[in-house]
């Protein structure tokens, strides 16, 4: 039995989806602890393209079990849609293969108006979140405020608790927000028949986790989003509202620290963000243009453009130490072939002073400017490479460097999107 942790070291969308689907295949439980459908996972099975925002990646795998755990908020609508879509496509989608946790939190109809009143109030100050209603779902959790699964499933206590917080939420939206209101009743009728559909799939996950780990199954946990859009470690307040760090795996899935035994950092191999926030290697050049196109950048869950820049170490060296990094999963090689020269950061300048770490705090990164180091580009196609030593030499320069600056060993290395275009240096589950 050995369990792992994946997580993203940027600013998320590194390619967890692809990744977490290959090693789902030696998993016997993938379980998401964190985020919601703010999150959007991309995965290219046999040439299909599938994107699943809430569901476990793994459940493209006919005999792996997915949870969702108690720290994920989850939009019940987003859900079901994903189950029906899911089996729409032929796969087999039932209590056997996807739990809830009894105490996820739900996304309700007035947290996304809240989201979405929210930025309109703000303007061109506006955090450009995804407007899922995540940031306002997890502030009724922490206030106490929340509807959980196990609230939704008892049609009184939902009727109670939801009789209770309409009208407050009502006059924040109108009287605050000046934005748009919500029916109680109607949230009622749409979310009995969530409750009847969803209701067998929800139960004690912290329980089942211990279950899988008794039996001596591996489990795989999956991340959402990235380090540096951490709740506390990220680039505060231009972040998402979880803690996406791979700690909160055990918190957000009820398994204690000591049951972990690798944390694999997805890195691409350049760096993207979505939405607003200081990013310090950003590129508003033909590179960054061709980094977009060639990489396909555009945001799984809003369709936005991604900013694009290149590889920053000093974002990844923060990452390594806040997880506690075991290895590294890299993507997007293939998208730098055919540059001549290579960027990576190595440090900041920061008001005349080298920074060679990430600076915590605000205001800070805005006024960082990258120390690059060079290294030569490769012209080749890498993408049907099937071991590092058929890199091209340049590549290996390159992924050798980012080991060097990071401290941490690469063990995955991803050459395309399909599951097949992927170099296993070192499986994660193999652990002493
Ligand atoms: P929220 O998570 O919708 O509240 O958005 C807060 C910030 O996190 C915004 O900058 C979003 O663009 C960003 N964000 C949320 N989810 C993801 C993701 O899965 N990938 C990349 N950025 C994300």
């Amino acid at each position: 039995m050995s369990n792992v942790i994946v997580i993203g070291t940027q600013w998320g969308d590194e390619g967890k989806g692809k990744v977490v689907d290959v090693l789902a295949e030696k998993a016997h439980v993938v379980a998401r602890f964190q985020g919601g459908n703010n999150a959007g996972h991309t995965m290219v099975v046999h040439g299909e393209t599938f994107i699943s925002h809430l569901i476990p990646s793994g459940i493209l795998h006919p005999d792996k079990l997915c949870m969702i755990g108690n720290g994920v908020v989850v939009d019940p609508r987003v859900l079901i849609q994903e189950i029906t879509d899911l089996r729409e496509r032929g796969i087999s989608v039932g209590p056997h293969n996807l739990l809830v946790s009894e105490n996820a939190h739900l996304i309700m109809p007035y947290h996304k108006l809240v989201d979405h009143g929210r930025e309109k109030l703000k303007g061109d100050k506006k955090l450009g979140t995804t407007g899922r209603g995540i940031g306002p779902c997890y502030e009724d959790k922490v206030t106490r405020r929340g509807i959980r699964f196990c609230d939704l499933i008892d049609r009184k206590t939902f009727e109670e608790k939801l009789s209770l917080i309409v009208p407050e939420k009502n006059f924040y939206l109108r009287d605050f927000l000046k934005y748009d209101t919500v029916d109680q009743e109607s949230i009622f009728e749409e979310y009995l028949p969530y409750a009847e559909t969803l209701r067998s799939h929800v139960t004690n996950v912290s329980l089942a986790l211990r279950q899988a780990v008794k039996a001596g199954d591996h489990v795989l946990f999956e991340g959402a989003q990235g380090t540096h859009l951490d709740i506390d470690h990220g680039t505060y307040p231009f972040v998402t509202s979880s803690n996406t760090v791979a700690g909160n795996a055990c918190c957000g899935a009820g398994i204690g620290p000591t049951q972990i035994h690798s944390v694999i950092g997805m890195v691409k191999a350049y760096t993207t963000r979505v939405g607003r926030g200081p990013f310090p290697t950003e590129l508003h050049d033909d590179i960054g243009d061709r980094l977009q196109e060639r990489g396909a950048e555009f945001g799984a869950t809003t369709g936005r453009r991604r900013r694009c820049g290149w590889l920053d170490a000093v974002v990844v060296r923060n990452a390594a130490r806040l997880n506690s990094l075991t290895g590294i999963a890299i993507t997007k090689l293939d998208v730098l072939s055919g540059l001549k020269t290579l960027k990576i950061c190595t440090a900041y300048e920061y008001q005349g002073d080298r920074l060679p770490e990430f600076p915590s705090g605000s205001g800070v990164l805005e006024a960082c400017q990258p120390i690059y180091e060079d290294l030569p580009g490769w012209s080749e196609d890498i993408t049907a490479v099937k071991d590092d030593g058929g890199l091209p030499a340049n590549a290996r320069a390159y992924l050798r460097r980012l080991e060097e600056l990071v401290e941490t060993p690469i063990h995955i290395i991803s050459v395309g999107p399909g599951r097949d275009e992927t170099i296993m240096l070192k499986d994660p589950f193999d652990t002493p």
